[in-house]
């Protein structure tokens, strides 16, 4: 494989606000890109900063006493802290306000300037008489110059949609100190993105060489409009004292926007990482740069992406990106997270749960794709998505199969004649388990459909490892080799599978490599006329105890999480704990029961069954139909375990039935018996009993 070096960049999130789940969906989406890229061996950085200058950071500070530095440091710690704890590796994390960042706005800007592309003019705005301050459009509040609805804020109106200007605003006040704004000029400085060396460049950038995405391109057209009709305004890039930015050279009392030098802190965050680390800065940057430069960024900030960026580095001689990759928003349950609803969930509180970062890592790979489409966290779907496939399929081939090596074989995976012969099989019924499509749905950020691939071989393990049924092949003691060659085909798998999984879940996976006594995985390389085989462990592989690697989401977690984000519309002072209103659920218990006799107990006869078939009840909503064989006989059972349980993961399952209790008639058939299951109380969370391995059916249970 060719070494490509490549420079990756998510958003800068804004220094005034926690990390939320709607952030989170790109920076674990660029995350498991950038992952894929360091497994294949590219030569790949990611870096980030938090984006810290504007007024809303301003004031802020203000509000809390602080100076915006001390502001912008304790959130950068919260943010880093929040990423960490969601698996995001950044090569680097840095901030704006740096020196570094300062010294490339300064540069651009004078190249600009030089270039005869900044232009100084006088412009009117709304100001703040009381506070002394210029106000950006969000700060100023009235009536809608439309349909006259009050609290509205200066750029558009929320009840009728209509945008304009803050001037239009019939009674408007500043919401920074309550009076009446007024008009006041002062003289402002523009890129000038209205002339033609920046129209003719951006209309042919955004068409060639697929920097866009189709749908992101086709946007860009409708702004740009076609050669002649000049669409771009130029773009106003100063903000007068008092703000918190850069100041502009040879313009005191003039700030650089806060948009101007967002995008330039990717390179000043790289460039903090090459000094550290001595990288070649201008490797990545020069303008005939055969490296490879990406940014991922949330659909509603392509306009800055896609033409004030691209042309800010163009003109001041500077290689432009190589490919923007926008991304669609989040939607919780299908509608916009919600603060009253509970559903604008934090990083932190997710965390804090105890709920594990990986489950929405699977989640939301299971859900990305390359389009701009919104992306929607169904929490209901996500508890049913994670425990069935990862813990129920993927952690499954593990756990049914290691025991037998560690126990049985001494850790030692199938050798010599066993394993050739496990090649042979590997080569013909799993020939399908090549990486190159996986591999490339990654690559195109297809993430979805690489879930979907990955999740089907999966289900040809299991489907192999039910067929052959180790657990059956284990109480013959002369059919050990068997069991030892079975058991070592579904390790193998396993770990084919977790190399493909290793972009998603970096953290399970490193204990995957503990527990397989492996190297850290990289993404395998397969020439074609090699076979899969050549993938595998090598022959006689030794390997480590399994521990449990992952457990299952319990539908009570994310209650409590929706419980602990839901702020309380009840006034301030008064708002109930939402904390530990969720803390009081979680801990919730069942009293236990009233004390009985031993001839009380005995008068149930429990029994091993083992069962022979599972399947799904057309219109139930939560029974499975079990076929269990308790030795002497065969009962069906209909049992309320749909919701926890695939069929196809019971059959061949022992576990306890309640062999003597009334059949019991029900819409769908006779019930005989009831099998045993721990449970929480949610539908979703319930957990059949297992005998230990040798029981068999019919034993009874004392
Ligand atoms: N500071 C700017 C970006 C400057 S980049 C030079 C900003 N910050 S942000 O904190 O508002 O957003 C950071 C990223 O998170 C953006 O790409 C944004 O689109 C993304 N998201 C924020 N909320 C989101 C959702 N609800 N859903 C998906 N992505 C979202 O914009
Ligand atoms: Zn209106």
């Amino acid at each position: 494989m060719n070494k490509r070096k490549i420079l990756v960049t998510s958003a800068l999130p804004y220094a005034n606000g926690s990390i939320h789940l709607g952030h989170l969906v790109e920076y674990i989406q660029t995350d498991i890109w950038v992952r894929f890229q360091k497994m294949c061996g590219h030569t790949t950085y990611y870096v980030c900063a938090d984006d810290t200058h504007g007024t809303p950071i301003m004031l802020r500070a203000e509000k809390e006493g602080i100076t915006p530095e001390t502001l912008i440091a304790r959130v950068h710690d919260e943010h880093l802290e929040d990423f960490t704890g969601f698996h995001i590796q950044f090569d680097n994390y840095y901030s704006t306000h740096s020196p570094e960042t300062r010294h490339f706005s300064e540069d651009i800007y004078s190249k600009l300037k030089a270039a005869g592309l900044i232009a100084v003019r006088g412009i009117e705005q709304l100001y703040d008489p009381v506070k002394n301050m210029f106000l950006p459009d969000r700060f100023v509040k009235g009536e809608c110059p439309k349909c006259g609805a009050k609290d509205q804020y200066g750029d558009s109106c929320e009840a009728c949609g209509a945008a304009y200007a803050p001037t239009e605003l019939k009674n408007p006040y500043s919401s920074v100190s309550g009076a009446k704004p007024v008009k006041k000029s002062s003289e402002h400085y523009f890129f000038s993105l209205s002339d033609t060396r920046c129209a003719d460049f951006l209309r042919r950038w955004t068409r060639e060489d697929e920097h866009l995405q189709p749908e992101a391109a086709n946007k860009m057209r409708e702004w740009l409009g076609e050669t002649g009709e000049n669409k771009l305004s130029d773009w106003d890039i100063s903000r007068d004292a008092p703000y918190f930015g850069f100041e502009i050279p040879g313009a005191p009392g003039k700030y650089f926007y806060v948009w101007l030098d967002a995008p330039i802190g990717y390179m000043g965050s790289f460039k903090n990482l090459c000094v550290r680390e001595h990288i070649d800065f201008d490797t990545f940057w020069q303008p005939q740069s055969d490296a490879e430069l990406y940014h991922f960024i949330g659909k509603d900030i392509l306009y800055f992406h896609a033409l004030f960026w691209p042309a800010m580095l163009k003109n001041a001689g500077y290689r432009t990106p190589t490919k923007i990759f926008a991304h669609g928003f989040l939607t919780v349950n299908g509608e916009k997270m919600s603060k009253s609803r509970g559903t604008f969930i934090t990083a932190e509180s997710y965390l804090k749960q105890g709920l594990n970062p990986e489950w929405l890592r699977y989640y939301y790979a299971a859900k990305l794709n390359s389009t701009l489409e919104d992306i929607d966290l169904n929490l209901e779907d996500f508890v049913a998505r994670v425990n069935s496939d990862l813990v129920g399929k993927f952690i499954n081939i593990a756990s049914r199969c290691a025991g037998f090596i560690s126990k049985r074989f001494d850790g030692r995976l199938a050798d010599g004649e066993q394993y050739r012969q496990l090649q042979t099989v590997v080569n013909e019924r799993f020939a399908g388990w090549r990486p190159d499509q996986i591999e490339k749905a990654f690559e195109e950020r297809e993430f979805a459909a690489a879930v979907r691939h990955i999740m089907k071989l999966t289900d040809e393990a299991n489907e192999t490892i039910q067929e052959l049924a180790p657990w059956e092949v284990a109480k013959d003691s002369d059919r050990s080799e068997e069991l030892q060659k079975i058991c070592s085909l579904g390790i193998q798998l396993f770990y084919l599978l977790s190399r493909y999984l290793k972009p998603i879940l970096p953290k399970t996976v490193q204990q995957i490599e503990r527990f397989l006594n492996c190297e850290p995985l990289t993404w395998p390389e397969l020439k074609e006329e090699q076979p899969v085989s050549d993938l595998l462990l090598p022959a006689g592989h030794a390997i480590n105890v399994y521990h449990h690697l992952m457990t299952r989401i319990d539908a009570k977690q994310i209650e409590a999480l929706t419980v602990a984000n839901t702020q309380s519309l009840t006034p301030a002072g008064q708002t109930s704990s939402p904390a530990r209103h969720a803390e009081k659920q979680q801990h919730a218990v069942t009293p236990i029961a009233d004390a009985i006799s031993i001839d009380d107990f005995s008068k149930i006869d429990l029994r091993v069954a083992k069962i022979i078939n599972a399947e799904h009840v057309q219109g139930a909503e939560k029974l499975l139909k079990l076929t269990l064989d308790i030795g002497s006989e065969q009962r069906t059972v209909f049992a309320g375990i749909k919701l926890a349980y695939d069929p196809e993961q019971l059959k061949g399952r022992h576990t306890v039935m309640v062999a003597n209790l009334a059949p019991r008639q029900m819409k769908f058939g006779l019930s005989e018996g009831m099998v045993l299951a721990a449970g929480g109380g949610n539908p979703g969370e319930l957990f059949i009993l297992s005998p230990d391995t040798g029981a068999q059916p019919g034993m009874r249970v004392k």
